[in-house]
C-alpha cells in the first residue's frame, strides 16, 4: 500500500521517521532542498506536485501549513474519490472545513498531534468523520502510535486536546525554564541545571507511564513529612497554582474554539 504526504515538513518527517517500510512512501513538497533531504535520507519518492501524491496513493497525510490547505485542496480535489483516505494533522482545521475544501468523495480522519512526534514522544488525537472505514482509522492509529501515544476522541474534545497536548510543550518548557533559572540562582551552571531539570521532567513522565501510579499518591510519597520536597511544595502548592495552570488551559481551549 503506497502512503503518501503533502507537505515534507518537520511534523510529515516525525511521521514519517516511524513508518518502518518506506519504499511505498511518496511525499509532495514545495521546497526541492526540503524534497531532495527526504529522499536523501529515509529513500522516499518525491514530488513537487501535490496531484502526483492524490494519483498514487489511496491513503495520505496532510501537513501542509493551515494557510496552505486550499491551494492543496483545490488542486488534488478533482482527483479525489471514495477509495482516497485523507489524514489531516493541521492545527484548527474542522472535519467540517477539511469537508468543505476537500469535497464529498474522499474519507477523513482528523490529528491533532503535538511537536514531540518529531522526537517519536508525540500526542495524537484521531477523530473519525463519519462513513470513514475503520479500518483506515486502525491504519492512522497504527503509523502515528510507531511515533509516540494516540487516542481516538470526539471532534468536540479537540479544543481541549489542543489546549492540553497540542500547547502543552510549551508548558512544560516553561516549567522546566522556571526550575533552570531557579537552579542557577542556588549556584549550579546553566548547563548542568538543565540537564537535571529536563531528565526530571522525562524521568517523572517515564515512571508515571510505565507504573501507571496515581498522582496524589506519588506526590505524597515525596513528599516526606519535614522534607525537602515537602518544604519546597509547600510554596508550588497553594491553590493559585492549579488555579493559573485551569485558566492556562482554558484560555488555549477558547483561542482554539476562535480559530476553528
Ligand atoms: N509543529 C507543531 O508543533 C504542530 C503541532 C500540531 C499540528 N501541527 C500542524 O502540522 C502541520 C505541519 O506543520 P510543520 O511544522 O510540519 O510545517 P512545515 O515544517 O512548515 O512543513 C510544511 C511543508 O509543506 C510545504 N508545502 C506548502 N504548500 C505546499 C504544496 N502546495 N505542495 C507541497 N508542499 C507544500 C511547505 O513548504 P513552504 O515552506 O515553501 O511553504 C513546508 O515545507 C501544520 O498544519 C500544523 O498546523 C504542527
Amino acid at each position: 500500500m503506497t502512503i503518501g504526504f503533502l507537505g515534507a515538513g518537520k511534523m510529515a518527517e516525525g511521521i514519517l521517521s516511524a513508518i518502518e517500510d518506506r519504499k511505498n512512501v511518496v511525499m509532495a513538497e514545495k521546497v526541492a532542498e526540503r524534497a531532495a533531504e527526504m529522499s536523501r535520507k529515509y529513500g522516499v519518492a518525491t514530488t513537487g506536485d501535490v496531484r502526483e501524491v492524490a494519483k498514487k496513493a489511496k491513503f495520505f497525510f496532510l501537513a501542509v501549513r493551515p494557510q496552505d490547505v486550499d491551494a492543496v485542496a483545490a488542486a488534488v480535489k478533482p482527483i479525489l474519490t471514495e477509495k482516497h483516505t485523507l489524514v489531516s494533522i493541521v492545527a484548527g482545521k474542522t472535519l467540517a472545513k477539511l469537508r468543505k475544501a476537500f469535497g464529498a468523495k474522499a474519507n477523513l480522519v482528523r490529528v491533532m498531534p503535538n511537536l514531540a512526534l518529531r522526537a517519536n514522544a508525540g500526542m495524537c488525537a484521531i477523530c473519525q468523520a463519519a462513513k470513514t472505514p475503520a479500518k483506515d482509522v486502525k491504519l492512522v492509529e497504527k503509523i502515528l502510535g510507531g511515533a509516540g501515544a494516540t487516542v481516538v476522541l470526539k471532534e468536540k474534545d479537540f479544543d481541549a486536546v489542543t489546549a492540553l497536548s497540542g500547547s502543552g510543550p510549551a508548558y512544560f518548557a516553561y516549567m522546566e525554564e522556571a526550575m533552570v533559572e531557579g537552579g542557577v540562582k542556588l549556584g549550579l551552571k546553566p548547563k548542568v541545571a538543565r540537564l537535571l531539570a529536563e531528565q526530571t521532567m522525562y524521568g517523572t513522565a517515564k515512571f508515571l507511564r510505565e507504573s501507571g501510579m496515581d498522582l496524589r499518591p506519588f506526590i505524597e510519597g515525596v513528599c516526606t513529612k519535614g522534607g525537602t520536597t515537602a518544604a519546597g511544595m509547600e510554596k508550588l502548592d497553594v491553590p493559585k497554582f492549579k488555579q493559573i495552570v485551569a485558566a492556562t488551559l482554558a484560555a488555549a481551549a477558547k483561542r482554539s474554539r476562535e480559530l476553528a
